[in-house]
Parts: structure tokens; sequence; C-alpha cells
């Protein structure tokens, strides 16, 4: 039986580009998906740095970030985004050396190769790990929640992947542990959506049902094929690639427009990230666009220095650009089939889940796939995952009546296992696709005479080679008897609901228990770190909250040096205004205009304050006198 949390407990997706928090509302009896403060229920999961400032993206002046407006006080900020696509993988990653290429921000080998995001930061280079970006968005959501629902939010089901290996799971719960989070469950985002489906249906679904979950988002694809049967939901198998969605479909249409762009201007913009991120927001809006429309146009003033760009794309374009990657994710789909040993004849219904999955040609490879069958758009595809999220969270909090008593039976993405001797074959303990939570035990024999110890190398990935998979950890287990080889022992394999992996070994005949737990420490941050880190996001929230208050006084002052402008205009004034009063008023208001004034940032927040008043008051007289 699962422990309960007291507290609200809430759902959040952690998406590759937007994420969305939901909570179960005990008097409505349902889940709702909160807004932020701009009315959204979706938030960019972006970060911005200037170098004076730190803020999850959703404070004053207006930026877009992949179409939507965000809210950003800073002049000329550095968003960070895409952590999901860093988190919990090595700097030498060939994706990760793919994708750094495209992006508008430095990453770096860190210690241990761990990619490592640069920024300039109060005038300095402040190195960032991917926990950390996804730590500032979890705050981000945390506090969204909190000032609906009035209350501290301690507790939350944070979703991921479900082709998320053990290291991203990991670092995933790093972040949640930065952000002040407890993180009391992990859970595979289409088991989520699965959940927000198979409720919204439960009224008219008798016997089983199987479900197949397509999960197409910005950065990341999953496949799932579950069986519900009352408030059991069985997954039979998964697949994806977490390194396959929306963003990749930019991706290629912004190298499509690149080389027109040098074709027509004989220009590369390449080397210019401004250039770069306008490119890439108007091919996103222009996907968008294509989802509805035939043909649409992307037109962007002075792209490079005077040169503007303006041209058009059909949608067949689009998916002819895009076909290669349409294509893997249909591969990906059949491969689920193969695994489950399900015909897909067998599936009742087909859900859409991710914004990706509104593009009308991978509707259509869908369909299909089905023989014509007609897919299920009757969950929303931005918030299903979050809302499933919020009734697991619910189902895990403690004291909340009547929340649907689901059982999650998930399954292990991919096959783990140990290299057995020096021959670094994988060999096979847990296939992929078995049901968590397990514990399996295999034997295994020494290979030496008098063998004092073993080393355990612990791997995932389907590969035969240990070397191409990805190892987890490994442990020696030592005071091994002085006996022959062909000695045995037991190596155990644990996954608990979060999916996360315990191995342990164990030498029997001497009655002593050597139990080793893996616990990845060379990728994962350190207990130590994590303090560390933690404590140094409770500095930068009262930064940020220092940030914003002086973000309104520069505010209210440009609001009164514009009435104060205005006032001087106004000919009741101009005529009761001594010339002494009037000089003063503009003095004032020029200071007030330099205070202002980008290169006079560092001004403490009293300084405007001091002087805002007096603006004020002015402004006051002023208008005592029109009347
Ligand atoms: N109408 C549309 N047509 C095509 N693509 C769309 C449409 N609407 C949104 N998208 C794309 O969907 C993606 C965002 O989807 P979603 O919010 O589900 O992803 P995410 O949860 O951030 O990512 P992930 O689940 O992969 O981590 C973006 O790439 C966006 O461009
Ligand atoms: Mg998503």
């Amino acid at each position: 039986m699962a422990r309960k949390h007291e507290g609200h407990v809430v759902g959040i997706d952690l998406g590759t580009t937007y994420s969305c928090v939901a909570v179960w509302l005990e008097e409505k009896n349902r889940v709702e998906i909160i807004h932020n403060d701009e009315g959204n229920k979706i938030t960019p999961s972006f970060v911005a740095f200037t170098d004076a400032q730190r803020l999850a993206v959703s404070v004053s002046n207006v930026y877009y970030i992949s179409g939507v407006r965000v809210k950003c006080l800073c002049w000329s900020p550095c968003f960070i985004g895409h952590a999901k696509r860093l988190i919990g993988r090595k700097f030498s990653d060939p994706v990760v050396q793919k994708d750094i290429l495209l992006w508008p921000f430095k990453v770096i080998a860190g210690v241990n190769d761990k990619p490592t995001i640069s920024v300039k930061y109060k005038g300095q280079e402040k190195l960032l790990c991917a926990e950390e970006i996804s730590s500032i968005v979890l705050t981000n959501m945390k506090e969204v929640a909190e000032a609906y629902l009035e209350s501290p939010v301690k507790n939350a089901v944070v979703t991921v992947p479900a082709y998320f290996n053990d290291s991203q799971r990991k670092a995933t719960m790093d972040a949640g542990a930065i952000a002040g989070l407890n993180v009391v469950r992990i859970i595979n985002e289409p088991t989520a959506a699965a959940i927000a489906y198979g409720l919204d249906k439960r009224s008219n679904c008798d016997g089983e049902r199987n479900i197949f979950v397509f999960d197409l988002g910005g950065g990341t694809f999953d496949v799932s094929l579950l069986t519900i049967k009352g408030d059991v939901f069985e997954v039979k198998a998964t697949s994806g690639n977490t390194h396959l969605g929306g963003e990749d479909f930019d991706n290629r249409m912004l190298n499509y427009f690149v080389k027109e762009f040098n074709r027509k201007n004989k220009v590369d913009i390449t080397r210019n990230p401004r250039a770069l991120r306008r490119l890439r927001t108007s091919c996103e809006k222009a996907k968008r666009t294509l989802s509805f429309k035939l043909v649409t146009a992307i037109e962007i003033d002075y792209l490079y220095e005077d040169i503007d760009f303006s041209t058009s794309l059909t949608r067949v374009k689009f998916e002819e650009i895009n076909m290669g990657l349409f294509n893997e994710c249909m591969k990906i789909v059949e491969s689920c089939f193969v695994d489950s040993k399900m015909d897909k004849g067998g599936v009742h219904d087909i859900v859409l889940v991710g914004g990706s999955s509104r593009i009308p040609k991978v509707q259509e490879l869908l369909r299909n796939f089905f023989n014509g069958k007609e897919l299920c758009k009757s969950i929303n595809p931005d918030e299903a995952v979050a809302y499933g999220a919020a009734v697991q969270a619910a189902v895990l909090s403690e004291g909340i009546k009547d929340v649907p008593n689901l059982v999650l039976r998930d399954v292990t993405p991919l096959s783990l296992g140990i290299s057995v001797h020096d021959d670094r074959i994988m060999n096979v303990v847990v296939p992929r696709n078995t049901s968590v939570p397990f514990k399996m035990t295999n034997q295994y024999l020494t290979s030496k005479d008098n063998q004092y110890s073993a080393l355990i190398e612990v791997y995932e990935g389907e590969r035969a080679k240990v070397s191409d998979n990805n190892m987890l950890g490994f442990f020696r287990l030592s005071g091994l008897p002085s006996v022959p080889r062909g000695h045995p022992l037991d190596v155990c394999f644990a996954i608990d609901e979060n999916g996360i992996l315990t191995v342990s070994a164990e030498e029997r005949s001497t009655g002593s228990k050597n139990e080793i737990t893996i616990t990845n420490d060379k990728e994962r941050l350190s207990r130590v770190e994590i303090e560390k880190l933690i404590q140094e996001a409770k500095e930068y929230h009262a930064e940020d909250e220092k940030f914003l208050r002086k973000a309104k006084v520069m505010n209210a002052l440009d609001d009164c040096i514009y009435k104060l402008r205005n006032a001087l205009k106004n000919k009741n004034v101009k005529l009761k205004l001594s010339f002494q009063k009037n000089k003063k008023i503009n003095h004032a208001i020029t200071v007030a205009k330099d205070l202002l004034h980008e290169k006079n940032q560092g001004n403490e927040v009293d300084v405007l304050e001091d002087h805002l008043k007096e603006l004020e008051s002015m402004l006051d007289h002023l208008v005592i006198k029109t009347v």
C-alpha cells in the first residue's frame, strides 16, 4: 500500500516546451488545470537570464517563445530551455552534440561529462546543470499552484516520457528536490494521459478496453498500449524516442529556410543567434498554421542586417521536409505492437496526446496504420498528462475521499541486465516491458577458483554488447568463500513504483548477506550538491522578489513621467505654473528617464522609490491646479 501524503499533492507535466500543473478538487470531485498569472493553462518551460536577473518566464515585457506570448522584464534576455533534452544525459552523447549546435546558449562538458549550461549572470559566467533549469520551471509551476490554492504546495507527482531511462528519471527527481518539492511519484506521460482518457470514458466502458496512446510533444515521442479494466490501468507495452517531437520538425524547417535565404541573398545566418531565433519562431508558427491551412506565408523584416525574408510554405512541402521523422514515428508504433504481441485490430481507442499530434499527416499515417479507424480527439492533448498526474496525486493524498480508486501497472521501457564474466555480453535479467513494480533474482556462477569478489556491472538497453548499452552503475560483491569456480551468487533487480532501480547481490553459503544498492552516484547530484542548489534557489527567490519590486517601481515611474508630460501640456497648468516650478518638474522628468535607462539598471530600488514619490507629489500638485 502506497504511503499517503498530507496537504495538497499536485500533478505536474514537465514538458520539453510547455509545462502544466493540475490538482484534484475534492469539493468538486474533479481535476482543475491551473491557470498561470497570464491566464494560460500551459507555461513555456523556459528560463530567462539577463546580466542582472534569472526568472522563470512569465513576468512583464512581452516576448514570443514557440509562438506563445510570454512576458519577461529584461532588456536582452538569454532564454534557456530544452532542459528535458539534456537531463540525465552525458555531454558526449551524440544527441546532445547535435542539439547544442542549434541552441542560442552555450553548453559545455562539466564534471563527469555532465552537460553544463553557461550563462552570463551579474557580469560573471554561471554554470548550471539541466536539473537546475528544470527546477526553476518546477518552482514556477509550484507557485502557480500555490497562488490558486492559496496554500503552500510541498508534494507533487511529476510525469516523464515512458521511454526515459533510469538516470533521466533520477535527475528529474533531483530537479524536484532543488525546487523544494517532494516528488511523491514519477509516472509515465502516456499512462497519465490514459488515466485522463479512462476517467472520461468510465461511465460507458464495460469490460476490458485496449487503448493506444500516441503522445507526440515538443521534444519526445511516446506510445503506450494499455488495457483498462475497471479501475486497473495495465500497460502492456511501451515504446518511443526521447528525442523526437515538434522541435525536430521546427529544426528541419529552419535548415530548409536557412538554405533558401543563403541561396537568395548569399548570406549564411547560422552564426547569427538572433536571426536564427527569429526564423525558428516563424517556422514554428507556420507549422501550427499548416495544421489547419494548406499554405502559409513567412515574413520577417530585417532578418539579417537590412535584408527582409519573405516566403511561403505549403502543407505538402512541410510534410515532405519532415516525412523521414513522421515515418520514424510509425516505426515506433509498429514496434510497440510487436512487443505487446497484441494485434492492432484489438485496439478499441487510439488517443492523441501532445501538441504535435495535431499535424494532419501524422494523423493520416496513424489512421492508415489502424486500417482507417477513427482517432479519438475527445481529450485535450495539451492538458491530458497533467490531468492524469493530478488524479494519481489525489490517490496518493491523505484524506481525499471519492477519488477514483485506480491502480496503475506500468512496464519497464528498456531491458535490464548485467555483464557476466569478461565477455562483455549483456545478460538480460529483466526483459523490457516487464510490469512494475517487481523484484527478480537470477543466479550467476563464479568464473575462477577461490574468487574473492565479483564485479557486477548493470546496464540497460537492447544491444548484445554491453558497450552499446547504457551503463547504470557497478559494484563489487566482496567476501566470497574460498571455493572452486562455479559457486552460485544471487543478483536481484528491484524497481519501485517510481520506476527507480535497485540492484543487490548476495552470497548465500556463508549466510552473510552483502547487499548493495546502485545509486548511480556518478551521474546523480549528491545530497550535498542538492542541498547547495536548494539554498541557491532560495537565494534566487529572494532576488526575484526584489527584482519584481523594482520592476513595479520602474513601471510606475514610467507611467508617472507620461502623466506629468501630459499634464504639462494642459493649458490651465501652463498658465498657473511658474517658470521655476516648470523647470523643476522637467528636471525631475529627465532624472527619472535617466534612472530608467538601460545603462542605469544597477540602481537600488530605494533610489527609484524615493524619486517616484517626488514625481507623484508633483503630479498630484499639477492635477489640483487643473481643477
Ligand atoms: N496546431 C499544431 N500543429 C503542429 N504542431 C503543434 C500545434 N500546436 C502545438 N504544436 C507543437 O506541439 C509541441 C508542444 O507540444 P506539448 O506541449 O505537448 O509538448 P511538451 O509537453 O512540451 O513536450 P514533451 O512532451 O515532448 O516533453 C510544440 O513543438 C508545438 O510547436
Ligand atoms: Mg508533453
